[in-house]
């Protein structure tokens, strides 16, 4: 009763406040401050009130006491209500701790959007052990979560951090159409939508564009989002995520190597010398070491040899691609042959066996994309006619990178588009590239959220993406 009648007023008599945000407190203690956000935490002790207040750049303890506490707006404050704070800051005493090493005193404050409290309470919505479906409608809530949001600062950190990595090697960063008319890595993964009459797809990979830019700008790269239409509920697909693609011109199959294996080193380095990004691997993933130079490299051919040394076989298929099952409906298991891909489930296995960054190079022609370049045939070789390509496999993650060089001559490209059954005619573009100054050329493409799995050492690469995507799933 007595609460609703304690109206604060600032007093005219403190200095003015300098509004700050939470991250750049640390050169204004001793002043008078106004800091703007959410109720991250609120906890009441013996009528003091502590507030752990959250504005995006970091994380403050408001102390609240005498009258400035037994407001009405007080005694019915919920978590994430936005509030302005304003008060002194002090650095905190001998053996406490708080976000920052300091607190705000709060002489002044008031509510500028009360969040509702009892059966609609933040808590209540946002029930950690929800069922997943139920976390992912509510993603936009998880966000604002300790965790959840770790992860966005240290994928903004990491993207600036390869942008750094990839000027610095003379990459310049375009920004190709989402929207068009051609497929990159086959057709079974297009999403087709109608375009003013047209049919157009959403672009699952930048990689020839890019290529387009080589003659005008030099070697080029794009952060940019790709599609693909593949069923895969798995911990490493999305219907939509960040592709990070590099395209370089006259270089070789080991200049490329090199040069990826640069980039995520030099990302990395940067990463971890920088306080706030190396302080949010930390709290992610207390174990991450950097990878050491050079990666392993293991030829396809290698890997399904040790694949059967180390007994790890694979489900059999029959011709359509679906699975053998026994009378008791258990898949039959079989040992890799060259000429087989390397399913999901193998790989990973392989990668944390070895528990290094492996690059896994000379797939044969027939798994891969018609735009790779193949591998010389030493005389007398045999075997499948093998290409100039790499996946970068991660343990924990599997495949992070998959990079190629690119055919360079003009006739093996129209002959690749015959014997891949695509129409030459609306990629009219692309074969003036071979036309016109040809070159050695090669890139790839990085998964951003496979990395940033990686990098934080999360489950799935749902946790990766703002928003994630995935069948059936567009919401929020
Ligand atoms: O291996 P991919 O399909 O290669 C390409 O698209 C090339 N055209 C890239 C290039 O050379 N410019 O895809 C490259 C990477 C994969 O290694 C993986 O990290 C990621 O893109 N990726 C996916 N990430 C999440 N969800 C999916 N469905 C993905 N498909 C590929």
């Amino acid at each position: 009763e007595e609460s609703k009648k304690i109206v604060l007023t600032e007093d005219p008599a403190l200095p003015a406040a300098k509004k700050a945000k939470i991250n750049k407190l640390t050169p204004l203690r001793g002043d008078r401050v106004k800091i703007q956000g959410w109720v991250h935490r609120l906890r009441d002790q013996k009528g003091i009130m502590f507030i752990v207040l959250r504005d995006g750049t970091g994380y403050l303890q408001c102390v609240l006491s005498g009258r400035v506490a037994q407001t009405y707006d007080a005694l019915t404050l919920n978590l994430e209500s936005t509030i302005e704070a304003i008060g002194t800051l002090q650095a905190l005493p001998e053996g406490k701790t708080a976000p920052g090493g300091h607190e705000l005193v709060v002489d002044f404050w008031r509510v500028l959007g009360a969040a509702p409290g009892g059966e609609d309470a933040f808590t209540n919505r946002l029930n950690e052990k929800s069922d997943p479906s139920i976390l992912a409608d509510l993603r936009h809530f998880v966000l604002r979560g300790e965790t959840a949001s770790a992860v966005l600062k240290l994928r903004a950190a990491m993207l600036s951090a390869f942008r750094k990595a990839l000027v610095g090697h003379n990459l310049m960063e375009v920004t190709p159409p989402c929207l068009v008319q051609t497929q990159v890595e086959g057709g079974a993964t297009l999403f087709k939508l109608h375009y003013y009459g047209q049919d157009a797809f959403l672009t699952q990979s930048s990689q020839l564009y890019l290529e387009t830019c080589l003659p005008s700008l030099g070697d080029v790269f794009c952060v940019q989002e790709s599609f693909r239409a593949e069923n895969s509920h798995t911990r490493r697909h999305l219907s939509e995520y960040t592709h990070l693609e590099a395209e370089l011109a006259f270089i070789d199959f080991n200049d490329l190597m090199t040069h990826i294996e640069s980039m995520i080193c030099e990302t990395v380095d940067t990463l971890l010398a920088d306080p706030v990004a190396s302080a949010l691997v930390k709290q992610l993933n207390p174990n991450f070491t950097a990878p050491k130079r050079p990666f392993m490299r293991l030829s396809y051919v290698d890997a399904i040899k040790w694949l059967n040394d180390h007994g790890i076989q694979h489900e059999e298929e029959d011709a359509e691609g679906n699975v053998i099952k026994d009378e008791n409906g258990a898949a039959k298991m079989v040992d890799h042959a060259v000429g087989d891909d390397i399913a999901e489930a193998a790989e990973r296995r392989m990668t944390d066996i070895l528990g290094v960054p492996i690059f896994l190079y000379g797939f044969p022609a027939e798994l891969k994309a018609f735009y790779m370049k193949k591998m010389p045939r030493k005389e007398g070789e045999t075997g499948p006619i093998c290409t100039e390509s790499c996946d970068l496999l991660m343990p924990g993650v599997g495949e992070i990178v998959g990079g190629s060089m690119r055919i360079s001559d003009i006739a093996e490209l129209l002959a690749a588009y015959k014997r891949e059954g695509i129409d030459p005619t609306p990629y009219y573009w692309f074969t003036d590239q071979r036309k016109y100054g040809t070159c050695e050329h090669g890139g790839y493409g990085l998964g951003v959220e496979r990395f940033l799995a990686w990098l934080a050492n999360r489950y799935t690469v749902r946790e990766c993406s703002l928003y994630p995507r995935w069948p059936g799933r567009a919401t929020p």
